[in-house]
């Protein structure tokens, strides 16, 4: 039968591949538009998207805000057709403004984990903006999708499920991923598909479902969609593009991973996230940097106790500083071995797939 199109309401992708959204500026409208051209769904990172903006480090707010306009409206230049996303951290100080910044750019999309988005059907109502999101059990999945039904009478359009294996920030302790093996996506994926069916029944809609966190190849999406997945989210894979908008360096740090290199870490957002062991993680083993200058970007960071400004950290690998910077992975960065066109990447995940699911 082959890959079949995402329908996410009345949006239709016709390759059921999303992009995900990688922060600080590693998916901007370059990358994301050149998915979306492909058919794909393309994903702006909205976290601190304001950092080439002049006064980021004095008006940050208004600078992300002016940040994420520029970057949706030059993704819609380069893609009038597509679908674009944009990645909203329910995390970050500025999420409302920011949510409401996209809606107001008639962004397709509102993709939104690291928390659950109690409030975002209330911040898209009365516009055409799906939301979506981001989970990492069928415990957290049922909680929103209670919410949103009980207090907005609304469901999620689609929910994105993240396993272990994902990168940037982790939907788990490192309690919980020292038993990592054993925490298998796919089983999260049932989980979540279990949890979803009584409500898909009681509003006759369709909720799709999809996989995220180390789907590597035509292989690993075709496994996904099997096991009930309507499509699947990557990134690793997407930053070993041209189209990606990160630094060369960062780019090529990915071709030179080791399987050993690749790490957690402990992050201000609380929970672990997955990098590239560098000179910055192998410092930050012994002894904290302290924080000169904060950005306010995030609720859960305290800059008087947390071990360094992530912030910081984020954009100097992302601006090429490879050494003093915090490379975000997925498990299979030391997979990767050459930087293709997205269009490249592209066609040889969905012929693989189709190759597979015939
Ligand atoms: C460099 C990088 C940055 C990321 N930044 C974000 C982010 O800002 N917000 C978010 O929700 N997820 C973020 N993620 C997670 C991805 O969007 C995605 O769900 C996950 O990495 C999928 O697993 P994969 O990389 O193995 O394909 C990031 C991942 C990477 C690799």
């Amino acid at each position: 039968m082959g890959l079949t199109p995402l329908k996410i309401g009345n949006l239709v992708a016709k390759i059921p591949i999303i992009q995900g959204g990688m922060g600080i500026g590693v998916s901007l409208s370059g990358l994301a538009s050149a998915v979306a051209n492909e058919g794909g769904i393309g994903v702006i990172a909205g976290v601190q998207i304001g950092f080439r903006e002049h006064d980021f480090k004095t008006n940050n707010d208004e600078a992300n805000i002016r940040g994420l306009v520029k970057e949706i409206r030059r993704a819609r230049e380069l893609s009038p057709n597509g679908i674009l996303g944009v990645n909203i951290m329910f995390a970050v100080n500025n999420y409302k403004e920011m949510v409401v910044a996209a809606v107001k750019e008639k962004i397709d999309l509102i993709i939104s984990g690291a928390g659950l988005p109690k409030n975002l059907p209330e911040l898209v109502k009365d516009s055409t903006t799906k939301i979506a999101p981001i989970v990492s059990s069928g415990k957290a999945a049922s909680v929103i999708t209670k919410l949103w039904d009980r207090k907005y009478n609304y469901l999620p359009d689609m929910i994105i499920v993240e396993g272990p294996e994902a990168g940037g920030h982790l939907g788990f302790s490192l309690e919980e991923l020292k038993t990592y093996p054993q925490i298998v996506l796919k089983d999260i994926l049932k989980e979540v598909l279990d949890v979803v069916k009584p409500y898909e029944e009681k509003y006759n809609k369709k909720i799709p479902v999809i996989a995220a966190g180390g789907i590597y190849d035509g292989q690993d999406i075709a496994e996904c969609i099997k096991a009930g997945a309507a499509g699947v989210q990557m990134s690793t894979r997407f930053v070993a593009t041209e189209e990606c908008d990160a630094h060369m360096n960062f780019k090529e740090s990915y071709l030179s991973a080791t399987e050993e290199d690749i790490q957690l870490v402990k992050s201000p957002v609380g929970m672990p996230g997955r990098a590239i062991r560098n000179p910055l993680v192998e410092k930050l083993e012994n002894e904290d940097i302290p924080v000169t200058r904060c950005y306010q970007c995030l609720r859960p960071c305290n800059p008087k106790t947390t071990p360094y400004c992530i912030s910081d950290a984020l954009i100097n690998s992302v601006e090429g500083d490879i050494e003093k910077g915090l490379i975000f992975t997925g498990t299979n960065a030391f997979r990767v071995d050459k930087i293709v066109t997205v269009k490249e990447l592209m066609e040889e995940l969905v012929s693989e797939a189709n190759k597979e699911l015939n």
